[in-house]
C-alpha cells in the first residue's frame, strides 16, 4: 500500500446507501469487504449489487465481463473479523446513535489499528461516533449521497479529534472514484442538508399558512426557481420520516425557529404518511395522474402598458403565441407596470371580465399583482390579496397560462414564492460561509452536485444581487438584524461581489 492510499476497504450494511459505495469503490478497483448483519439481510445486499450493475450493462454503460469483475472485488460476509486487514471501513448502517456505537465498537475490536473508520451518517455527530472509538483520531464522516454509483457529491467530515491528513486522505480516494469531495467540519447536516432542509421546511411552513399550494409551490420552484423538482416532490421521494430526523438534528443544534421541523410534517410523519415509500405523503402517490389541462381556442387580446419588466415579458409571450394587441377598452388581459400604471384609471376603462396585472405590491381594486422572477423563465407568480375573488384569480391564471406561461398563485406578500423561498436559503449559505466551516467552493458544490441546483447559492447571490437578497430579507441599516448574514452585509456596503 502506497502513503496515502486504499486498497482494501470494507463497507458495513449493505442497503440502500451500503450496497452503492461497495459498488462505487469496487468500479474504482478496489478489493472491497462487505457486511451485513445476517444472511437474509447479504442476500438482500448481493441482490442490490447485482440489480444495479445489471442495469448499467442493459443501459450499455458496463460490459458483462466489468459487471463480472465488479462483483468478484467484492466479498460478502457476516463477520466483522474479515474486515480485519481492511485500510479503510465505512459504516452505513440505519441512522440511529445506539446502532452506530454499538458497530464502532466491533469495528475497533477487530480492524487494524492504524486503519480509519467512516460513517455515512447523514445527520448524527460525527464527534460524538468518533468519542465513543478507541481511536477517535482516526474516524471522519464521509457522506455519499442516494444514489451513490450516480451522484458526484461525497461530503468528508472531519471532527476536532481527527489525525492531521486522514481527510485529506479519504477525500483523495473519493476524487480517484470521479466523485467530488468537499471537506467541511462536523456541523448537523453538513452542507447540503443544512442549506436544503432550511428551504424545504421554509416550504412545509407555506403551505401550512395557507400562503400558497402545494402545486404552485413546487410549480414556482420548477418553473421559476429552476431546480429539478419541487420541495414537496423531493420531501416524499426523501421520505417524510427522514426530513423529520434530519430537521430535528438540525434545530437540536442551531436552535433557529426556521428549523424547527414545520408541524404539518410531524402530523404526515405521525399518520404513517411518509412520502412514495407508503405511497402517501404531500402527494397520493397511487392516484391515477392529473388530467392534462388543453389549451384550446384563440390567445387572449392583450394591452400592455409599461415598460418594466413585467410588460415586457407579456409582449414577448403575446408576440410568441400570437395574441392580438388590443387597446385597454377592449383587451381581455391588461398588463401594467411602473410609473405609467395608474391601475384604478386602467381598471375604469376596462372592459367586464378584463384581469388587470400589475407589478404593483398590494392593490387595493380588482388588479392582481404579478412578479415575474427571471426573464428568461415561464413562471408568472400571480399575487393575492384579501379582497381576490377565487373566479378572479382563476381567470387570470387561465389567461396567463394561455400566452405560454405558467401561472402559479400566491398571497401578495414580500418575494410571493420563489424569492421568499430563495433568499433565505441564501442568507443560510452566507452565514456558513462566516461560521468557517465550509468555504465558497464547497457550499457550491453541494448544492449543484448534491441537491441538483443549476447553480450554487453563493454564485447565485452575485447573479441576483446583494441589493435584493437585502430587501427581500428586509435588512435595516439602523438595526441590528441578526437573520441578515453579516457577511452579506459587510460586501455590500463595500460594494464587492462575492466571486
Ligand atoms: N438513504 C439515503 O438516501 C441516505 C443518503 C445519505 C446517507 N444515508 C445514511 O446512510 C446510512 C444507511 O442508510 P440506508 O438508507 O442505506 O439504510 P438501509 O436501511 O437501506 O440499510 C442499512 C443496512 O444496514 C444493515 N445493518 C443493520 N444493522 C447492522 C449491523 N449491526 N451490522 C451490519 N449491517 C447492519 C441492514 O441489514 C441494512 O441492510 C444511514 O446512516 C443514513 O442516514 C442515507
Amino acid at each position: 500500500m502506497s502513503e496515502g492510499s486504499f486498497s482494501r476497504v470494507g463497507v458495513v450494511g449493505l442497503g440502500t446507501m451500503g450496497a452503492g459505495i461497495a459498488e462505487v469503490l469496487a468500479r474504482g478497483g478496489l478489493a472491497v469487504v462487505g457486511v451485513e448483519i445476517n444472511q437474509d439481510a447479504l442476500e438482500r445486499g448481493r441482490g442490490h449489487l447485482e440489480k444495479s450493475t445489471g442495469r448499467a450493462v442493459k443501459r450499455g454503460r458496463l460490459t458483462e465481463d466489468g459487471q463480472r469483475e465488479i462483483l468478484d472485488r467484492i466479498r460478502l460476509t457476516t463477520d466483522f473479523g474479515d474486515l480485519a486487514e481492511c485500510d479503510l471501513v465505512v459504516e452505513a448502517v440505519p441512522e440511529r446513535l445506539d446502532l452506530k456505537h454499538r458497530v464502532f465498537a466491533e469495528l475497533d475490536k477487530v480492524v487494524r489499528d492504524d486503519a480509519i473508520l467512516a460513517t455515512n451518517t447523514s445527520s448524527l455527530s460525527v464527534t460524538a461516533i468518533a468519542a465513543a472509538t478507541s481511536r477517535p483520531a482516526k474516524v471522519v464522516g464521509v457522506h455519499f449521497f442516494n444514489p451513490a454509483p450516480v451522484m458526484k457529491l461525497v461530503e468528508v467530515i472531519g471532527t476536532v479529534l481527527t489525525e492531521d491528513g486522514a481527510v485529506d486522505r479519504v477525500a483523495a480516494l473519493v476524487k480517484g472514484l470521479g466523485k467530488t469531495p468537499v471537506v467541511i467540519g462536523d456541523r448537523a447536516g453538513f452542507v447540503a442538508n443544512r442549506l436544503l432542509f432550511g428551504y424545504l421546511n421554509d416550504a412545509a411552513r407555506m403551505l401550512e399558512t395557507k400562503h400558497a399550494s402545494r402545486d404552485d409551490i413546487d410549480t414556482a420552484m420548477t418553473a421559476g426557481g429552476g431546480l429539478p423538482m419541487g420541495p414537496f416532490t423531493l420531501m416524499d421521494l426523501i421520505g417524510l420520516d427522514t426530513c423529520l430526523e434530519v430537521l430535528e438534528a438540525i434545530y437540536a443544534e442551531t436552535r433557529d425557529r426556521r428549523h424547527a421541523p414545520a408541524p404539518v410534517l410531524r402530523e404526515l410523519v405521525t399518520a404513517g404518511l411518509l412520502g412514495r415509500k407508503t405511497g402517501r405523503g404531500f402527494y397520493a402517490h397511487d392516484a391515477a395522474a392529473a388530467e392534462e389541462t388543453a389549451q384550446d381556442g384563440p390567445p387572449p387580446s392583450v394591452a400592455i402598458v409599461g415598460d418594466e419588466a413585467l410588460s415586457r415579458a407579456f409582449a414577448a409571450a403575446a408576440s410568441a403565441v400570437g395574441a392580438p394587441t388590443a387597446k385597454i377598452e377592449n383587451a381581455d388581459l391588461i398588463v401594467a407596470s411602473g410609473e405609467e400604471a395608474d391601475v384604478a384609471s386602467i381598471e375604469g376603462r376596462a372592459k367586464k371580465g378584463a384581469v388587470v396585472l400589475s407589478d404593483g405590491g398590494l392593490t387595493g381594486g380588482g388588479a392582481l399583482a404579478a412578479h415575474k422572477p427571471e426573464k428568461d423563465r415561464p413562471l408568472v407568480e400571480i399575487g393575492l390579496t384579501p379582497v381576490t375573488t377565487s373566479a378572479s384569480a382563476d381567470r387570470a391564471a387561465e389567461l396567463v397560462a394561455a400566452l405560454g406561461l405558467t401561472p402559479v398563485r400566491c398571497r401578495a406578500r414580500r418575494g410571493y414564492i420563489v424569492d421568499a423561498l430563495r433568499f433565505p436559503y441564501i442568507n443560510d449559505a452566507v452565514t456558513m460561509l462566516d461560521a468557517g466551516y465550509a468555504d465558497a467552493d464547497a457550499i457550491d458544490a453541494a448544492m449543484t452536485l448534491g441537491c441538483g441546483y443549476p447553480a450554487g447559492p453563493i454564485a447565485e447571490i452575485d447573479r441576483l444581487g446583494i441589493g435584493r437578497a437585502l430587501d427581500q430579507l428586509e435588512y435595516d441599516p439602523d438595526e441590528a438584524n441578526s437573520a441578515v448574514a453579516d457577511r452579506l452585509r459587510e460586501q455590500w456596503d463595500l460594494g464587492l461581489t462575492f466571486r
